[in-house]
């Protein structure tokens, strides 16, 4: 098959959509929508998420490293008008959150809002901050998750078909479902492997 050379970018699709949250000096709770976030580690659990600082300046940025605290909210796809208008406002103009009636309660274990109407809530604590090209890189350890019980299964596993989150696809520029589990992860390769040594 012949290769061809795209244009250089960051191609990050699939990705899911969060809305992360943080309060700002005066305690008013700011949130911005993000692809660019990903788990980073295990143990202890962290997150990275990267905010743009070269283009329209994101309120909660300035809050984030104000308050040192963050929470990472999934919204559903019941919710994507929600969280795309939290994605294109920002809180330098308007206040988001109540503009589409999402309400907040104080974390439970980081000062910062958790956004009741979302179903999974990691809240973090910022443990480092780099540039990285456009972006300041932040690193959010999570101190307590929160999820509605109706997500959940019996064991406390996020169920994904619960809750339905918001995937970002860049380059089909377009919001997509989860999809469909079709292989079983460490298993499928192990299989091969055995296969490789009979
Ligand atoms: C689907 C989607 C994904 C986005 N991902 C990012 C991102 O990863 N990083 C970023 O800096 N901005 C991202 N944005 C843009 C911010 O959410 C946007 O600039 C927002 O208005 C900032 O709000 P604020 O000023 O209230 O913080 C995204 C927007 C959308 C709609």
């Amino acid at each position: 098959m012949a290769k061809r050379n795209p244009d250089l970018r960051a191609v990050v699709a699939p990705s899911p959509v969060i809305i992360a949250a943080a309060y700002d000096e005066n305690g008013k709770a700011d949130g911005c929508t993000l692809a660019l976030y990903t788990p980073i580690s295990h143990r202890p659990p962290c997150v990275l998420i990267g905010i743009n600082v070269t283009m329209r300046p994101r309120k909660t940025l300035g809050s984030i490293l104000h308050s040192g605290a963050f929470t990472i909210g999934y919204p559903g796809e019941d919710q994507v008008t929600e969280a795309d208008y939290i994605g294109v406002a920002s809180g330098f103009d308007t206040d988001k959150l109540k503009d589409v009636g999402f309400t907040v309660s104080e974390g439970q274990a980081v000062h910062a809002p958790v956004i009741n109407e979302l179903r999974l809530t990691l809240e973090c604590e910022v443990v480092h901050t780099v540039t990285v090209g456009s972006n300041i890189q932040i690193t959010g350890e999570i101190k307590n998750i929160l999820a509605d019980e109706e997500i959940l299964d019996g064991k406390g596993r996020v169920v994904l078909e619960r809750l339905k989150p918001l995937i970002y696809d860049e380059e089909g520029f377009a919001y997509r479902h989860a999809g469909e589990p079709f292989a079983e992860p460490f298993r499928t390769g192990t299989e091969f492997m055995k296969q490789l040594e009979k």
